[in-house]
């Protein structure tokens, strides 16, 4: 495949399940990739073509330092895929009458002020590199009601927020060539995904939001959608919301 060939990218999440796959997806297209995680240990080994790169997104210098490593290293930048995210249930996320204000800055902070963070970094060296793709990992829950089994609300603002900052710097970033879209898959085959997998309710949920894969995502499927948007295959495309996820928000 050489969808991404010459591309150089950066993936946020990298040690993750969406992440991970990009990674792979992303390298096998031909392009080289910065893989960005916290977690050191899900980080795949530096190779050609890829570079791990230990760092917090919620953290501005962290982000600068990423952008200045793909430049030093690759003297450009095309791609920027935030997949970085987390699930805040375990910091006190919930319904609104129960979400803690800790549980809501953890996921509010982790999920789009990390986004923020990492494209206020990487716009200049996409500017300097000629424009480029910025593909922002939203959510199925940023565009419809979770009803009782997918009741994290700070979960669903952060995702619905990630969707409003697409098409501000979607709009804003045109005329630099800077083209920025999101993705909203329904439930994906991840770590994250885990309590949901696990939960027989919750899965009978998710064949019937999902009736065109009877099931969740797999991550490759959502790496896929990834690297269209940020191939010149979508040359013309910015400012969408794509939903990967079955058929659940057609519903
Ligand atoms: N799995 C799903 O069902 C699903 C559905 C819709 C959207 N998403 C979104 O997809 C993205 C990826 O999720 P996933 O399912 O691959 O989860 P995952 O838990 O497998 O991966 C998330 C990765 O992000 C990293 N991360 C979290 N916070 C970070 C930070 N502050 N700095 C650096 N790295 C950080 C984690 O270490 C982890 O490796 C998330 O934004 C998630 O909200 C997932």
């Amino acid at each position: 495949m050489s969808e991404l060939a010459g591309k150089v990218a950066i993936v946020t999440g990298a040690a993750g399940g969406i992440g991970g796959a990009a990674v792979a997806h992303f390298l096998a297209s031909g392009a080289r990739v910065l893989a960005m995680d916290r977690a050191a240990a899900g980080l795949p080994a530096a190779a050609e073509g890829l570079l791990p790169f230990v760092g917090d997104v919620t953290d501005a210098e962290a982000c600068v330092a990423a952008v200045a490593r793909v430049t030093a290293t690759w003297g450009a930048l095309h791609v920027l895929f935030n997949t970085a995210g987390l699930s805040g249930r375990r910091y006190g996320d919930g319904p609104v009458h129960s979400c803690t204000e800790a549980g809501w800055d953890v996921v509010l902070n982790s999920n789009l002020k990390s986004v923020f963070l990492m494209c206020r970094a990487a716009i200049p060296a996409l500017v300097s590199s000629g424009g480029g793709s910025i593909v922002n990992l939203s959510s199925v829950l940023g565009l419809v009601g979770g009803g009782d089994l997918f009741a994290t609300h700070a979960y669903a603002a952060s995702k619905a927020g990630i969707i409003g900052l697409t098409r501000a710097m979607a709009s804003h970033y045109a005329p630099q060539r800077i083209r920025v879209n999101a993705l909203c898959p329904g439930l994906v085959q991840t770590p994250m995904a885990a309590r949901a997998l696990a939960d027989e309710a919750t899965m009978e949920y998710v064949r019937r939001m999902q009736p065109l894969l009877g099931g969740p995502a797999s991550p490759q499927q959502v790496a896929a959608a990834a690297a269209f948007l940020a191939s010149d295959a979508a040359a013309a495309i910015t400012g969408v919301v794509l939903p990967v996820d079955g058929g659940w928000s057609a519903q």
